[in-house]
């Protein structure tokens, strides 16, 4: 069968690989899609931090089913699944108390193990999300989307609220988007004038605001001064993550679903005051995935405008470079088999 390997940065291969023979509690996967996200990018270029070469990347999967054996979930072969890629060891503090997606241990296809980039790949069953009545680009996008829907799961978005969402790529979009679907009130904001006006075509968002522009003072107008009662950071950058707690209202909580490998710092009267809460939020959880694969199917969010680019799996190896280009405007860009 064929894959690409990324085999060190800016470097990769279509190759012959060995096909993955069949374990119990696994099952054979046909890839026919593969999300590109900014982790293969940064993987690509070399800046993802104590990332192993060589790696097959792509986390973002949908396949169908080509071998699997008896299992209690009722898998078929010929089932159009998606594949939740957070190997979680399940015996670890958070994997007892549920929280898989923060596991001890975890292991993330495509980044810590060699991902979907390939013509068949074994996952263990139990990770596997049955997509019926959805078509592939869908089923792929659920990953991205779940990181956005459990951040505002963990916040607790309730309807009427305001909610601001710092970074529009495409982890904060999901984060409007789910936001928008609890019936919030969402501001963007971006230092990106064409990824805010993404925003209002696609997470239909109530206001945007461009961040080197007078931000507190605009939260003030829109918000008659109360302020967002949820603030997400999805930007991965530190700056906007250390301004952030000054966008919070007052008995407020904050989410960083964007992550830096750096120190973030706060002033603690800001963050006392407004009796605070700060949240982490990491990856997703299979109920995560069901919720949106129930939201996506009811056409609720609109999953197709999401994919902004794609290429055939061969071709994938000479558009990536483009696909880093600010200018191509990549949101999502889907590769196919
Ligand atoms: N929680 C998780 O499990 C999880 C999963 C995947 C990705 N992430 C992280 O989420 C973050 C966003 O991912 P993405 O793929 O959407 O990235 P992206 O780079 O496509 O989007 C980030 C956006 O933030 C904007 N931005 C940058 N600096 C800003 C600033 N100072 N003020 C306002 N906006 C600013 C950029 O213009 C861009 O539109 C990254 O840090 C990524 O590592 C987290
Ligand atoms: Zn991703
Ligand atoms: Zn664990």
């Amino acid at each position: 069968m064929k894959g690409i390997v990324c085999e060190q940065p800016g470097q990769f291969r279509l190759v012959e690989m060995e096909e993955p023979a069949f374990v119990p509690g696994e099952a054979i996967i046909r890839i026919k899609r593969i999300g590109i996200c900014g982790t293969d990018l940064h993987a690509y270029r070399g800046n993802q931090p104590f990332f192993q070469y060589p790696r097959v990347l792509g986390h973002e999967l949908a396949g169908v089913i080509e071998e699997v054996g008896e299992n209690t979930a009722g898998f078929r072969k010929g089932d159009q699944v998606s594949v939740i890629p957070y190997l979680h060891c399940g015996a670890c503090i958070a994997c007892r108390n549920g929280k898989t997606n923060c596991c001890t241990a975890m292991r993330v296809l495509g980044v810590h193990k060699d991902g979907g980039m390939r013509e068949l790949i074994s996952v263990p069953v139990s990770l596997l999300i049955k997509t019926e009545g959805l078509t592939l680009d869908q089923a792929a996008i659920l990953e991205p989307l779940s990181i956005g829907a459990h951040a505002v799961r963990r916040a607790a978005v309730r309807s009427g609220e305001t909610v601001l969402v710092i970074g529009a790529g495409p982890i904060g979009l999901g984060v409007m988007a789910f936001a928008k679907h609890c019936g919030a009130t969402v501001i963007a904001m971006d230092i990106n004038q064409e990824r805010l006006d993404y925003c209002v075509r696609w997470a239909n968002v109530d206001q945007t605001i461009h961040a080197l522009d007078q931000p507190v003072e605009q939260l003030t107008a829109i918000t008659d001064g109360h302020f967002p009662t949820a603030v997400f950071d999805a930007t991965g950058n530190a700056r906007s993550m250390t301004e952030s707690f000054r966008y919070v209202a007052h008995g407020g909580t904050l989410v960083f679903v964007g992550l830096v490998k750096s120190d973030i710092t706060f002033n603690d009267p800001e963050f006392h005051k407004r009796e605070m809460t700060l949240m982490g939020s990491r990856n997703a959880t299979k109920s995560d995935f069901e919720h949106v694969l129930e939201v996506v199917r009811t056409g609720r969010i609109d999953a197709d405008r999401y994919v902004t680019h794609r290429a055939p799996f061969t071709a994938m190896i000479g558009q990536f470079d483009n696909w880093l280009k600010p200018e191509s405007q990549v949101i999502k860009a889907m590769v196919e088999l």
